[in-house]
Formats: structure tokens, C-alpha cells, sequence
């Protein structure tokens, strides 16, 4: 579902009592906004707020950049999938993800099981405009970034679908996306989101 408005604040505890030990999961490419918007829906909810990039820097002691360079892809997807898996078992929580995971099924059926699922949807200039701030996305070192960008859109946005709330992310206060956001997860969990996903 697509959420707008805000919540009232009121709500929260109710919300939280229904996510119980859930993560709550942001999903969505490069430049979407999961950090930024995931930190401030934590701090609104009084929930600790991981990154899973930074825990996989932190763990390997080495930069996003460096891990595909010096061990490729297919190592930082298993590390990624490794660390994502413990993360989940440590809610509540908000768990910002890197791009690529909700790609995998496995990563995929552990967060339906263990947490619900944002999706920051955006469009394309959003996504280039944010991402030209820095240079630390390996899959984005190409001749035509925005190629490579577009090509990402077609092939994960079915897959992003399936997230538990999908929120329209664009050039708007973090504040008033975070308060969608959360509206989105109270409309959620109210309608019995936590009874829907099958255990894997
Ligand atoms: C990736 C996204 C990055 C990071 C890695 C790969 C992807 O995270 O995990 O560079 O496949 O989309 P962000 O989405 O946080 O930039």
C-alpha cells in the first residue's frame, strides 16, 4: 500500500506493541533514502537503528568499495546475506539495507518472517540527484551511471513491490517522509500484518 499523511504520535506505543520483536526493514536502490529516513523513523519510535553497509564495514573492516574490489560481488552478497540474517534476530529494530539484498530470496522470506518491510520507492532523477553526492557505490563506477541505474529500476522494482508498505520518497522534508512512513507501518500492522507471511 502507498501511505501518505502523518500519524499521530499517540499511536505509537500501539505500534510497537503490534511489531513486537519485529525489525522494521527499509528496502529500495542506491539514493533512496533508507539511512536518512530509516535513523529518523527510529528516533520517532525510540528504536535503535542499524545500517547493514556499516555493519558489514565494520565486520570486515573494509569499505563497500574496497569488499567488491578486492573480493567481488558475489562475496559481498554472502557476507551481506550472512549479516542481514544475525541483524534480523535482534529486534525491534529499524534495519537499513543495502540495495541489492532484498534481491535475494532467502534474505527475502527471513525478513518477511522476522521483520515488516518499507520499501522507499523513487524515480529515477531522485535516485541519480542523490547518488551523485558520493562516490561510494561500486555498481555505479560506469561510463553511464544513469544506464545503469534505469537498468536496476526494471529488473528490482517487481521485486520491491512485495515489501509490507511501499512509501513514495521524493523531494520532500525527511521529517514529513519518516511521518508517511510510519502511517504506513500503523495502516500495516493494524490490518494484521503480523499474522500474513508464512514462516520460511
Ligand atoms: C548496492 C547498494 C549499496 C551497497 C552496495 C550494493 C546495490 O547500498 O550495498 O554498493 O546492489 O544496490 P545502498 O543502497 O545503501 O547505497
Amino acid at each position: 500500500m502507498t501511505m501518505s499523511g502523518k500519524t499521530d504520535a499517540h499511536d505509537v506505543p500501539a505500534l510497537l506493541e503490534r511489531l513486537g520483536r519485529r525489525s522494521i526493514v527499509f528496502v529500495g536502490l542506491m539514493g533512496a533514502g533508507k539511512t536518512v529516513i530509516g535513523r529518523k523513523v527510529a528516533g520517532r519510535l525510540g528504536l535503535p537503528f542499524i545500517d547493514s553497509d556499516h555493519e558489514i564495514e565494520n565486520i570486515s573492516r573494509m569499505s563497500i568499495p574496497d569488499l567488491f574490489a578486492s573480493y567481488g560481488e558475489a562475496e559481498f552478497r554472502a557476507l551481506e546475506r550472512r549479516v542481514i540474517d544475525r541483524l534480523l534476530g535482534e529486534g525491534p529494530q529499524v534495519l537499513s539495507t543495502g540495495g541489492g539484498a532484498f534481491m535475494n530470496g532467502l534474505t527475502r522470506a527471513a525478513i518477511a518472517h522476522h521483520g515488516v518491510s518499507v520499501w522507499l520507492k523513487a524515480d529515477l532523477d531522485t535516485l541519480m540527484h542523490r547518488v551523485a553526492k558520493r562516490q561510494n557505490r561500486p555498481l555505479l563506477k560506469a561510463d553511464d551511471p544513469r544506464a545503469v541505474m534505469r537498468h536496476l529500476m526494471e529488473e528490482r522494482y517487481p521485486v520491491y513491490e512485495e515489501a509490507d508498505v511501499i512509501v513514495q520518497t521524493r523531494d520532500e522534508l525527511k521529517e514529513v517522509i519518516a511521518a508517511e512512513v510510519i502511517a504506513g507501518l500503523a495502516a500495516f500492522l493494524e490490518d494484521g500484518g503480523e499474522c500474513r507471511k508464512p514462516a520460511p
